[in-house]
């Protein structure tokens, strides 16, 4: 996005208090222009002063309620828009946003996009024609003094909105056990034997929630009622005052099943999932003295229950009085089923009221330093880029901000350059620990620049062309990963810090006052340039290797790389950090190479166990195999040096007699091919498992392409290369074909690789890059998909023989079912494995250029995991936790069994 997009997007939405006629409610007439009343009597405020999106008009004209005569919206790009409404930190409200599209951008293009409550996603709002509005709820225990409502994530036409609704509950109605953990979205809310299609709400619902009337028909909603269901009502006064307190009107109709039955199936929005369910139950006929309505409530398809009987009557202590059955925590599914059945000696069949159906959504308490922005916005309430709302990073970061795709999300980058900023460089950004790169660059800060000593993650920082003074801090000149900082055009005095003036930091401290490195380090610097020269010094900085060590203090290594990009050891191997094994401690360990545990190009390997009880792998270097020596020693210094929680472990080597070994940790479950070409009792038959594995792989590769420099390239990646450990946790493993990647250019060497991993460029180029890896994997991750080994006539036919043509083939016709193994555990989310296959897709994309980087993966690997676990989540965790419910969370009244029961059919997907 261009700057002056910026400027015609960012704008300011915390909201005026709508002067309501009802205490607790709030309503919002957005795109509005004027105040004004609607037919039900309540108090509409236009959103006039948020000066954000635009407004329009719907092509309807409605006088009862011209708060759907307008609406606004919002341009199409990447930023999430949010209002702010303020709330009472812990009180229960229900929140609701209306959408009345009405054609209002004469396209006729049906939107599509996502809202969510602060950083936890809410709905998905899909327009499916231009008179309906779209309404979406949710009851929440406010979580903050604010709550903020985002549209984000157009995937059709614009974003917009119609209206917004705050209304307060009072004392404990919707109370829940699982209020601090979730919001919950309202899913049904049915008013039983209505009298007309009307819903019903305020003012007869002095909350003013929506009863929606069961005889409105829909497609699969409120189907499968029993022969014999009728309606009856009264006009008696129905006592309501407790529980939920649903309005008189809405009681003082129901459905009974006269011929024994009471049965409703319906689709829930937005299910499976956790529900809070509840039926409103009030005995609205006047019974004779030896009359009894009693019933059961049944599972039509799942374990038989218990023999709990509501006896309304008896429940609620008399005629006319609410009694309120339900589940404080329920798994239920998208399509739900309700049955009621009269007992044997009950004269008179089940009885229904109401019911409400909510689903739990687990509340996004937002990134790390949520906090920390929100006081640096709170101190510029005028500038625009300080009212963007909501959390700075989810579901979508500030325009200024990125952040990285962590489950609770750090910020990455902050660019507020050229915004105008004044005072003091804000002490909030030295708490962003996980920064990278800072940009205050054009502004008018003044003040000396603080510590940024904590900022162990910064490379770089743009201070320049701002009136910062003083010197600068030398915790500055000390942080690790610093590779840019321009601070000219300041008025900054004083001695730079050393750490500024290493080789590898561009530092530009032009147009100060009196900044100036000290004597000692003019000095130094003169030497190094005289007498190394330019173009050595070039070289030798290519030279540098360095990998990201997790421990600290850990030296940094260094190996040459000619200019040839041949290897160059600096030294002889006995100074190198590896640990050295004496041949008879191997010999020892192994009890004379007894146990062959696999064989590669390299030679064979043994399993081996130390003195310290440490089982170790034993690679012998074998002379006659296609690898020489210099392969060993490029392994032996390469293996040294990296370390990371994902690559199986260098623990040492051993060279002596003729005979060269590497000794690794062992891993105990072998490499991954076995797992997934193994028996089924070996297989790995569960998606998530796999997942994890993908993800373990990923991670490893990841610190080989972006955390060591220059990247090394594997070169070898296939499944046999991914071992696992007793826990079925991945490492990569076999660094023998492992090339440093000199700065920039690419290492080309002999035809390496394994047959069905190789990259095809790679036959054009004969070079290997990084993105040689990415086939690789993409590869592997089709292996994990299919179970398949990547070449094989009996799986893929005569014609295409490669899992890659294969799986090409069957995605492009849609047919995913095609490729998942069938021995897979069916438990698994289509949506996650179609997101594994498109990325696999991509990675074995035959121009290396179109493939993506392995943090990309990565992400779409963590992403298909998260679908994974909710899944998994909403599938078992009501058990869970409706068994940690204590006794005074049960359900309302005393019923610890009835209401609804669900049907274990198949569940189709949300939408
Ligand atoms: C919303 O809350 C903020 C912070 O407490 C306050 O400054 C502001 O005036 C409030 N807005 C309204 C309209 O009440
Ligand atoms: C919307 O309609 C009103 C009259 O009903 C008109 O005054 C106004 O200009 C219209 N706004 C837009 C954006 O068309
Ligand atoms: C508008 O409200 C009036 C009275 O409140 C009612 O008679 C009329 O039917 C309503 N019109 C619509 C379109 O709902
Ligand atoms: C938003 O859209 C992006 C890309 O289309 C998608 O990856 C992401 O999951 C969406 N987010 C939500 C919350 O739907
Ligand atoms: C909610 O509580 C307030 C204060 O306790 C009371 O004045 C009000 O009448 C209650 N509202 C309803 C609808 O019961
Ligand atoms: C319902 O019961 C009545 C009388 O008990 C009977 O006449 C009728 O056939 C039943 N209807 C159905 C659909 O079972
Ligand atoms: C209940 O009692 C009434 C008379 O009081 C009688 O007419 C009716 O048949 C009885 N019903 C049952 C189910 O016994
Ligand atoms: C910058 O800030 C000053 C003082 O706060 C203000 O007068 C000026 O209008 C601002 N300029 C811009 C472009 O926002």
């Amino acid at each position: 996005m261009d700057a002056s997009s910026y400027l015609l997007v960012i704008l300011v939405i915390i909201l005026p208090m709508a002067k309501a006629q009802v205490p607790g409610f709030m309503n919002i007439d957005c795109g509005g222009t004027s105040a004004h009343t609607d037919d039900i009597g309540l108090e509409w405020t236009p959103d006039s002063n948020y000066p954000f999106g635009q407004r329009a008009n719907t092509s309807f004209v409605n006088n009862n309620k011209t708060q759907f005569n307008t609406v606004r919206f919002f341009p199409t790009d990447d930023r999430k828009y949010c209002y702010t409404l303020n709330t009472t930190t812990r009180l229960r409200y229900l929140v609701r946003a209306t959408f009345l599209y009405g054609n209002f951008d004469n396209t006729n293009v049906y939107p599509k996009f996502v809202i969510s409550l602060g950083a936890t996603n809410w709905d998905m709002i899909i327009i499916k024609d231009a008179a309906t509005p779209v309404v979406s709820e949710m009851v929440v225990l406010a979580p903050f003094p604010s709550l903020s409502i985002c549209l984000f994530n157009a995937s059709s036409g614009l974003r917009f909105i119609s209206t917004i609704e705050l209304r307060q509950f009072n004392g404990s109605m919707y109370y829940s056990y699982f209020e601090d953990q979730y919001f919950m979205f309202m899913a049904a809310r049915v008013n039983f034997g209505a009298e007309s299609n009307a819903s019903i709400r305020y003012p007869d619902d002095p909350f003013d929630r929506i009863w929606e009337s069961d005889a409105i028909k829909r497609p699969n909603y409120l189907v499968d009622v029993a022969p014999g269901t009728e309606k009856i009502s009264t006009t008696k006064p129905i006592y309501v005052d407790h529980g939920e307190m649903p309005p008189v009107i809405v009681m003082q109709t129901a459905v009974v099943g006269n011929n024994g039955t009471l049965t409703y199936r319906m689709n829930l929005q937005n299910f499976p999932g956790n529900a809070w369910a509840f039926t409103y139950l009030a005995e609205i006929e006047d019974l004779g003295p030896n009359e009894t309505r009693q019933f059961k409530v049944e599972l039509p398809w799942g374990p038989p229950t218990n023999d709990a009987i509501v006896n309304v009557q008896e429940n609620a202590n008399g005629n006319y009085r609410l009694y309120e059955p339900g589940f404080y925590n329920v798994s239920l599914p998208y399509i739900a089923s309700l049955l009621f059945r009269q007992t044997h000696d009950s004269s008179r069949g089940p009885i229904l009221n109401a019911f409400e159906v909510f689903k739990y959504v687990a509340i996004n308490f937002g990134s790390l330093e949520a906090t920390a922005m929100a006081g640096l916005v709170a101190r510029n309430p005028q500038a625009m880029w300080a009212q963007e709302g909501g959390d700075p990073c989810l579901p979508a970061s500030w325009s200024w901000v990125q952040c990285n795709s962590d489950i609770q999300p750090e910020i990455v980058s902050i660019d507020l350059s050229g915004k105008n900023l004044t005072g003091n460089i804000p002490q909030e950004l030295s708490s962003l620990t996980g920064l990278v790169e800072l940009y205050l660059n054009g502004n008018s800060l003044i003040g000396s620049v603080p510590d940024f000593g904590g900022l162990l993650n910064l490379q770089i920082i743009h201070l320049e062309n701002n009136g910062l003074t003083g010197s600068l801090p030398s915790s500055l000149g000390k942080l690790p990963k610093l590779k840019e900082v321009y601070v000219q055009n300041n008025n900054l005095s004083g001695v730079i810090p050393k750490g500024l003036l290493r080789k590898n930091i561009v530092f530009n401290y032009s147009g100060n006052l009196d900044l100036h490195p000290s004597q000692e380090a003019k000095n130094n610097l003169i030497i190094v340039f005289s007498t190394v020269g330019g173009a050595l010094l070039v070289i030798f900085c290519a030279a540098c290797y360095l990998c990201k060590y997790k421990k600290k203090g850990r030296k940094r290594g260094k190996i040459g790389l000619l200019p040839n990009g041949q290897l160059n050891l600096l030294g002889d191997l006995d100074t190198e950090p590896a640990h050295r094994f004496e041949l008879s401690e191997i010999e020892n360990a192994t009890e004379n190479f007894e146990k062959v545990i696999g064989k590669g190009g390299f030679g064979s390997v043994y399993f081996g166990k130390l003195d310290d009880g440490r089982e170790i792998a034993v690679k012998v270097h074998n002379t006659e195999s296609n690898q020489g020596i210099r392969e060993f020693i490029n392994e032996v210094t390469l293996l040294s040096r990296i370390h990371h929680k994902h690559l199986v472990k260098f623990l040492g080597y051993s060279q002596q007699e003729g005979n060269h070994m590497l000794i690794y940790e062992f891993m105990h479950e072998g490499t991954l091919t076995e797992h997934l070409r193994a028996p089924p009792e070996k297989k790995i038959s569960s998606w998530a498992k796999r997942m994890d594995i993908a993800e373990d792989a990923a991670k490893g590769i990841e610190y080989l392409h972006t955390g060591c420099s220059p990247a090394i390239i594997h070169r070898d990646l296939k499944s046999s290369n991914i071992l696992l450990d007793m826990n079925m946790r991945a490492k990569v493993s076999d660094f023998g074909l492992s090339k440093l990647m000199a700065d920039g250019s690419i290492v080309s060497s002999m035809i390496r690789g394994t047959f069905g991993y190789l990259d095809p460029e790679y036959y054009a180029t004969q070079q290997f890059t990084v993105k040689s890896d990415i086939f690789g994997f993409g590869v592997i991750l089709l292996e994990l998909i299919s179970g398949y080994s990547p070449i094989s006539t009996e799986h893929f036919g005569d014609n295409s023989q490669y899992i890659v043509e294969w799986a090409r083939k069957h995605i492009e016709s849609g047919n995913i079912h095609a490729i998942i193994d069938k021995s897979l555990e069916p438990t698994y989310e289509i949506q996650s494995v179609w997101k594994i296959t498109e990325v696999a897709l991509m990675c074995v994309k035959p121009r290396g250029m179109e493939r993506p980087s392995i943090s990309e993966i990565l992400k779409e690997i963590q992403e298909a995991i998260l679908i994974e676990q909710k899944a998994a989540t909403s599938r078992v965790e009501s058990i869970d936790i409706f068994a940690r419910t204590p006794p005074e969370f049960a359900p309302k009244l005393d019923i610890s069994n009835s209401a609804f029961s669900t049907e274990s059919f198949a569940q189709p997907s949300l939408r």
